[in-house]
């Protein structure tokens, strides 16, 4: 008899109750006798022992179902170590749970904050086997994550629906893509749409070179331009100041966001009008895609593999188009961003992408 733990943590996605589904497919298939807590809400139902028991029939037909039956929210890992509202510590509230509730082991699905804390609880002793999730695919350890297929997708077809308009209408238009600290996301979807230009976190801007791109494609003819920029998309002035400058100077900030400043630079510098869309959290919705169903199924069956065999303390991740087990204490703080010299980004560069750098 194995009793295991289930929960979710952090901005929900696409397959995460496909991967939960094959963790528990792949016990039950075994024969092994499972007992399933499942969470409610990340970390909470684990300090609140707020949680459901699960059967088999609560992972049936939900491969496709986007979200997560479980609910999920965000447990920053900064405060993990700090009281509750009510004095309550926090870490010793999930190690009584787990114990009381005589768990074999946690499987915990997350990003990276959600890692941070798996790894502590491993620390404290905790069984744990982790998934990565998140539509940035940002996880260090793994070459994808799950969810980020489906989120790309659905940025590609924003960005195609957009394309259409912007050609007919011969107008400049910003598609602001998720990814407040990696460029993943917008860099594929920017891609997958024919992005004109791609602004990404981790290659700073220059708005000079960004208006140049739009001149050149209207001297050339094209009277319309497609920019898909990330959420953390940030100009070369800004990455080069400090931490502390760069906070004092986002309290007055007067955009609603980066893609706003950039539309009215555009504006004044071209004199052309600029259109914004943001896809926003659409890009983390509905049905997952077939390549996340199939990747976060393979996930979920190796962690039940991991769970039969009592290997604890890894996430299981994708490594060279294999599934592999990677020791969590190599995952947890580490994050996987989008390299400027990557040979994507020199691909797109020779296919005449502007980046603004
Ligand atoms: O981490 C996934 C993500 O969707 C990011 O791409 C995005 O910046 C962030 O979460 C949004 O978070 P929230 O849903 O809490 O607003």
């Amino acid at each position: 008899m194995k009793r295991i733990g289930l929960l979710t943590s952090g901005g929900d996605c696409q397959a995460l109750n496909a991967a939960m589904r094959g963790v528990v497919k792949s016990l039950s298939v075994s024969g092994e006798d499972v007992e399933i807590y499942g969470f409610l809400n990340g970390y909470k139902g684990l300090i609140y022992a707020n949680f459901r028991m699960l059967t088999g029939a609560d992972f049936s037909g939900i491969l496709t179902k986007g979200g997560t039956i479980l609910g999920s929210s965000r447990t920053p890992f900064k405060t993990i170590r700090e009281p509750d509202e009510n004095g309550l510590d926090k870490v010793e509230a999930m190690k009584h749970n787990y114990h009381k509730l005589r768990l074999d082991c946690l499987v915990i699905l997350g990003g990276n904050g959600t890692h941070k804390t798996a790894n502590l609880l491993r620390e404290e002793g905790l069984n744990i086997v982790t998934l990565p999730k998140t539509i940035d695919n940002d996880l260090w350890g793994t070459d994808m994550t799950f969810g980020f297929q489906s989120a790309v997708d659905i940025a590609t077809q924003a960005i195609d629906c957009i394309h259409t308009t912007a050609a007919s209408h011969g107008r400049v238009f910003i598609v602001e893509v998720m990814g407040h600290k990696v460029g993943y996301l917008t860099l594929n979807a920017g891609m997958a749409g024919g992005a004109d230009i791609i602004l990404i976190p981790e290659i700073p801007y220059d708005i000079n070179k960004v208006v140049l791109a739009i001149n050149e494609r209207h001297r050339r003819g094209s009277l319309f331009t497609i920019l898909a920029v990330a959420e953390g998309a940030i100009s070369k002035e800004d990455a080069a100041l400090s931490k502390k400058e760069l906070k004092e100077k986002m309290k007055s900030y007067p955009y609603p966001s980066v893609s706003y400043e950039i539309a009215e630079q555009i504006t004044q510098k071209t004199g052309q009008d600029v259109w914004v869309t943001v896809p926003g959290h659409t890009q983390r919705g509905g049905s997952p895609c077939p390549y996340d169903r199939v990747f976060a199924s393979r996930l979920g069956s190796e962690a039940g593999r991991l769970i039969l065999d009592g290997e604890y303390g890894f996430m299981v991740g994708y490594k060279n188009r294999e599934v592999v087990k990677v020791p969590l204490e190599d995952v947890a703080g580490k994050l996987k961003s989008v390299s400027p010299d990557a040979s994507i980004v020199k691909e797109a560069k020779m296919l005449g992408i502007c980046f603004g750098d």
